[in-house]
């Protein structure tokens, strides 16, 4: 098969709660679209599995028809179509995965399976055209928190990754413990705007620990702070815990991601996952990279959450690579961090 410089693809996301469609022609992205369970799941304080998968099936046709129709592409046009194979919940997974092997059998393309981590880290090349590696990223998810070095479009090192929980999920911990919904990053940083860093929270490791991170200390000095002040019937301020955790289980991001960069001897930093739509952490990630001269690469913040733009970015990575998938491809629960 003769491959294209600038191929249209589709991408197909269906991992978790996100039912979404993107095109891409090249690196430019043509269309986005998402229709989201997340106001359902809500009401669950969490994501439950059936209904997610329920929800990709009712929505799976409209996001892709939408998606296609927005970019003004008939489906005769498409090169390839990427979708999500893994990691994620097994059902939601399935649903995407066969629309996708259908869509691409029916029109006789390529199919390619997508990492949904590798997804997040391709999000920066939609940003940049010209964005190549090397370059180190930092990948903060609500099941991944690692700082990797990319040395091509297709080769990664992991330098470092949590030890225990990721910091997505820990934000959705805190979120509950201050009787804020699901999901809860975006509302523990927007509690956080209105309170001060005066809650004393373990350190997060450093120095000695490389590039690996611990959550688990942290989340539990949290649950334990409320809890104590709680049964003494103390007052507290929940602004100024969300404040205090916030600070403290991201500026080690930053600053490791930066120390990866400097380490590997590359000039620019990127970075990806849901975490990274957190402007506090866009902030320090800016300051850091500033003082050392780094450039830094951020997908737009709709783009570090779970998006289909993504899937498609990394479907032109593997499409430029000749990694097509057979239609025997089948959905998993997880893939190992590489
Ligand atoms: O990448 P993502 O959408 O899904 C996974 O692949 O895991 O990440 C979801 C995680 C959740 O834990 C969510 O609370 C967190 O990203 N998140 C945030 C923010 N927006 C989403 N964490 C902190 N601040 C945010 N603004
Ligand atoms: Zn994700």
């Amino acid at each position: 098969m003769e491959l294209k410089e600038n191929p249209i693809i589709l991408g197909i996301e269906s991992s978790c709660d996100e039912t979404a469609a993107a095109v891409i022609c090249g690196r430019r992205l043509l269309s986005d679209e998402i229709i989201s369970s997340a106001t359902v799941q809500a009401q669950y304080g969490g994501v439950v599995p059936e209904i997610a998968s329920r929800a990709h099936t009712d929505a799976v046709d409209e996001v892709v028809a939408r998606a296609l129709a927005s970019a003004n592409v008939k489906k005769e046009e498409l090169d390839a179509v990427a979708v999500t194979y893994g990691a994620g919940l097994l059902g939601a997974l399935l649903v995407g995965l066969s629309f996708a092997k259908g869509f691409a059998y029916g029109l006789q393309i390529p199919l390619i399976g997508v990492d949904h981590i590798r997804g997040h880290l391709a999000a920066c090349y939609l940003e940049e055209e010209t964005l190549k590696p090397p370059f180190v990223t930092l990948l903060a998810s609500g099941g991944h928190t690692a700082v990797i070095y990319v040395k091509t479009e297709t080769e990664f090192e992991v330098l470092g990754s949590t030890r225990d929980d990721a910091a997505g999920e820990a934000f959705d911990k805190v979120a509950r413990v201050l009787s804020l919904p699901y999901p809860g990053g975006p509302f523990v940083e927007k509690l956080a705007r209105e309170g001060n860093d005066t809650v004393v929270l373990p350190k997060m490791l450093k120095g000695q620990g490389g590039y690996d991170f611990s959550y688990s200390g942290l989340k539990t000095a949290v649950v334990n702070f409320v809890h104590t002040k709680e049964q003494k019937g103390e007052p507290w301020n929940r602004a100024d815990v969300a404040c205090s955790f916030q600070k403290a289980a991201l500026d080690i991001l930053a600053q490791k991601a930066v120390e990866g960069a400097l380490e590997k001897g590359v000039d620019t930093v990127t970075a990806g996952g849901g975490v990274v739509a957190n402007g506090y952490l866009r902030e320090k990630l800016a300051k850091e990279c500033a003082k050392y001269r780094l450039k830094l690469v951020l997908p737009e913040r709709r783009h570090c959450t779970d998006n289909a733009a993504m899937i498609a970015a990394e479907g032109l990575v593997q499409y430029r690579a000749g990694n097509f998938a057979p239609l025997s491809l089948n959905a998993k629960a997880s893939i190992p961090l590489r």
